[in-house]
Formats: C-alpha cells, sequence, structure tokens
C-alpha cells in the first residue's frame, strides 16, 4: 500500500512534507479501545472490525457538522468529503482513475451492485439462459445468496468451486479452480462472471487471486469480481496487477472505520457506465461513484472518515503496512501457541493467514455440526468470556481415525494483548480436562 498524505488524499510527493505524528504508545492504544468490553478477550475482528475513539469522535463531528447546517452540509461539504475518501483508496489499491472508485455502505451492497449489472446482461441477451456463473463454496453466504437472487433468477447456471480444508498450499486452491473452470465449460456452457474471494470468510484463507485471475481470463470468463471484504488493511491490494474487473473490500474490518463504508472498484471499461447503484436517487446516470454518493438522506459520516483514519493508522511503526506485517506475525505466532497447547494443527500454512488463522480444536469436544458450532461459540462466550468463531468441518468421505471437526478462527489486531489468547486456551483446556462434549449443549 502507498503512503498517503493524510488530509488531501494525495501522495506526500505533491505536498508539502507533514510532520511525523507521534508514535502511539500502549497506553494510547488501550485508551483508543476503552470502549470495548473490558470483560470479553476479542479474538474475533474478522466479524466486524473496530473503531477507536479518535475515529468515533472524527466521525461525530461529520455527524454534527451535518445536523449543524444540512443545507450547507449537502451542498458543499458531502460531495467533496467523499471525493476526499475516494481519492485515498484509488492510491491505496493503485487503481488508475478516480472513476474506477465508488464509495458503498459494505461488501453486500457491492455486491448487489456488480450482479445487478450481470442480470441486465442476461435481460438484455449479451448473455444467454445457462450461462454460468463460477463462485466459492466458501464464499461468503450472502454473496452467494445474492448470485441465487440476480444470477439463478436471471436465468443463469451457478457452479460451485469446491476447494480443500485443511488447505496445504495455494497450488491446492489452483488446481481445484483450474478443474472447476474446465469442467464448467465441458459441455459447451459459458462462464460468464467468476467470483473470487481474496480471504475467504469461513475457513479463512489467502486465496491466490491473482493466479486465479490469469487462468479466467485464459479461459475466456467475461467479468471476474473479487470479494476482498476481509482485505484492506489485512493484505496488500494491487487492483491493476491483480486484473479483476471489480473488487470490494470493507473499510469498516480492518481499516478502523466505523460501520459501514467499503470501496468498489470497477476497472475502466465501456461497461462502466452501465453500472448502477441498486439504491435510485438524483443521481441516477451520472456515474456509479456519484450514484453511490447520494442514495437518499443518510449518515454517511461513516464514508468520511478515512483521512482521519490514515492518520490514525500513522502514529504505528510503518503506518498501515506495518500494522498488518505485526498483526499477521502475532497472530500466526498465537495459532502456533494454541495448536501446541492441544496438540491440533493449523487450518492453512501461515503464508495463506492474513491477520486471521484457522485452528484446530480438540477432537473430544465433539464438534459434528454447525449447530454444534455454533453452541460451543456461544458457551464459550457466555461462561469464559471469549469472543470467538467456530467452523464445523464435516468429515470427507473415506477419512479415518481422530479427524479434527473443529477449528477456531482467531485474529490479531493492534488492541489485542497475550492474555486473550492465553484465556481461549485455558478455556478449551478446561473443558477438554471436565471431559465436556457439544453434545452436552442443548441450546
Ligand atoms: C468474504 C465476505 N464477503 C462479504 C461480507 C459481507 O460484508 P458486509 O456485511 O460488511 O457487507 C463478509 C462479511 O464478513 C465477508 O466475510
Amino acid at each position: 500500500m502507498a503512503s498517503l498524505h493524510p488530509h488531501n488524499g494525495t501522495t506526500n510527493t505533491d505536498s508539502k512534507p507533514k510532520p511525523k505524528p507521534e508514535p502511539i504508545t500502549e497506553s494510547e492504544i488501550r485508551s483508543e479501545f476503552s470502549h470495548h468490553d473490558p470483560t470479553i478477550a476479542r479474538i474475533n475482528n474478522g466479524s466486524f472490525g473496530c473503531c477507536p475513539a479518535t475515529i468515533i469522535a472524527a466521525q461525530n463531528r461529520h455527524q454534527l457538522l451535518f445536523l449543524r447546517q444540512p443545507d450547507h452540509f449537502y451542498f458543499n461539504t458531502l460531495k467533496p468529503s467523499i471525493l476526499r475518501t475516494r481519492r485515498l483508496i484509488q492510491t491505496l489499491i493503485n487503481a488508475d482513475h478516480l472513476d474506477e472508485v465508488s464509495i458503498v455502505d459494505n461488501a453486500t451492497t457491492a455486491a448487489a451492485i456488480v450482479l445487478q449489472n450481470i442480470t441486465w446482461s442476461f435481460f438484455t441477451s449479451i448473455f444467454n439462459p445457462g450461462d454460468a456463473a463460477l463462485i466459492l463454496h466458501y464464499a461468503y453466504g450472502a454473496v452467494k445468496k445474492s448470485v441465487q437472487a440476480y444470477i439463478t433468477r436471471a436465468g443463469g447456471h451457478v457452479i460451485e468451486v469446491h476447494l480443500p480444508f485443511p488447505v496445504r498450499s495455494s497450488s491446492d486452491i489452483v488446481f481445484e479452480f483450474q478443474k472447476a473452470l474446465h469442467m464448467g465449460k465441458a459441455n459447451g456452457r459459458k462462464i460468464r462472471l467468476a467470483v473470487i474471494d481474496h480471504i475467504t470468510s469461513m475457513p479463512c484463507v489467502i486465496i491466490p487471486v491473482k493466479e486465479l485471475v490469469r487462468m479466467c481470463r485464459d479461459e475466456g470468463v467475461d467479468r471476474i469480481f473479487i470479494d476482498g471484504a476481509h482485505a484492506i488493511g489485512n493484505i496488500d491490494i494491487d487492483v491493476k496487477d491483480i486484473g479483476a474487473d471489480f473488487y470490494t473490500s470493507n473499510l469498516h474490518k480492518w481499516l478502523f472505520c466505523p460501520p459501514s463504508a467499503a470501496f468498489l472498484y470497477c476497472k475502466m471499461s465501456d461497461e462502466l457506465s452501465n453500472l448502477h447503484h441498486p439504491v435510485v436517487s438524483h443521481e441516477y446516470g451520472n456515474g456509479l461513484a456519484m450514484e453511490s454518493a447520494w442514495i437518499g438522506t443518510r449518515d454517511y459520516s461513516a464514508q468520511l472518515v478515512l483521512p482521519e483514519v490514515m492518520e490514525f493508522v500513522e502514529r504505528f511503526d510503518g503506518g498501515i503496512e506495518g500494522i498488518m506485517k505485526r498483526n499477521h506475525e502475532k497472530v500466526v505466532e498465537m495459532a502456533e501457541m494454541l495448536v501446541e497447547a492441544w496438540v491440533t494443527e493449523l487450518g492453512a500454512p501461515p503464508e495463506m493467514c492474513a491477520s486471521l488463522a484457522m485452528v484446530g480444536l480438540p477432537v473430544c469436544l465433539g464438534i459434528k455440526s454447525d449447530g454444534d458450532a455454533l453452541r460451543l461459540r456461544k458457551h464459550l462466550r457466555e461462561c469464559f468470556k471469549v469472543e470467538v468463531p467456530i467452523y464445523y468441518r464435516a468429515p470427507v468421505e473415506g477419512e479415518v481415525g481422530s479427524i479434527i471437526t473443529g477449528y477456531a478462527r482467531i485474529s490479531h489486531q493492534v488492541y489485542n494483548v497475550v492474555e486473550d489468547y492465553y484465556r481461549f486456551r485455558d478455556a478449551v483446556n478446561k473443558l477438554v480436562k471436565d471431559g465436556f462434549t457439544c453434545a452436552l449443549l442443548t441450546k
């Protein structure tokens, strides 16, 4: 990611260098997140992200600016402020043109924009009934539903790519994807769209998107949408290098924005003018970025705080790059500590882990269904004050021996301390020692 001037979204070369911000101290970090429930070991930054006090205060200032003089805010402040956010994103993701970057509410909205566009290609006979969309089996549930709502209803066929888990290397993923592409095209079917996660949600692994995009291009897939909901602030994003047509990421997961804000990158093409926000406003027809910047009267403040966020991250050694690096190193260290304590294994090698890692849980916990996984998560929250998502991995046909069927998705963000993970370790150790199994949990 590029280093940015935090106020105007330009690189430091075209403005006077700003004095380096004061490095943040440990006690300031604690104070920035002092609104977090202090009783909870929060090792689930993946689901909802986090927002420091400085940014909440900045959001509040934007909200008050609106409430103080809404007409002035609407006519003079909102558009330039969203433009500033778009410029910052453009630099962060290495997009060529500002028009390629729109700010939307969340990845769910971004998916609706892209998939609605594909629907229109079916309605206008650019695509034909039976043409396919390819999606990972591990795609986020809401995005899968969106594919169902927009593609299946329009007459499209959906191909799910089954990926191995635990995963040993990214070449396993490349192999399965290639197989699915070939099988998808086997009877002359055209694959019109590929939806590929950059970091899958559950189970959580980094997907080699650049390689998969290249394979899609080689096989003539018309459009490629990368769901990078977890990516910005977690791993590097270079949209030019990745080469997809569409890329979205939430700013509220790993980039410290309040809920909710995301960007949608749409590569410059003739198609860009056919993309529309599903919520139609006065801005309809003025380009997706403009349409997205006004979807009716609402609170836009979460989309406006990115300059303050960039200032915040600059207080950490190495800025956002430094944060990402340390989060990754720390989550791997903690994951390895846990697998050693429980004598289990990681769900993916460290280089496929970002700031999130899948940690195998002891087999004796008896996790035998998605329901068990959910109930165990609730049990950990209520009885041990640990917030961590649990994944149920069904045994594959032919597997024998004691197979790990439960994995915890742990995360590391700047507010975490080693005690959060020790609490989780000790909670599971106690469950094991007490002879607990999920069968004991009824609701
Ligand atoms: C891979 C993936 N895609 C999409 C989403 C949806 O994000 P949001 O609820 O912010 O729209 C999520 C949320 O966790 C996700 O993990």
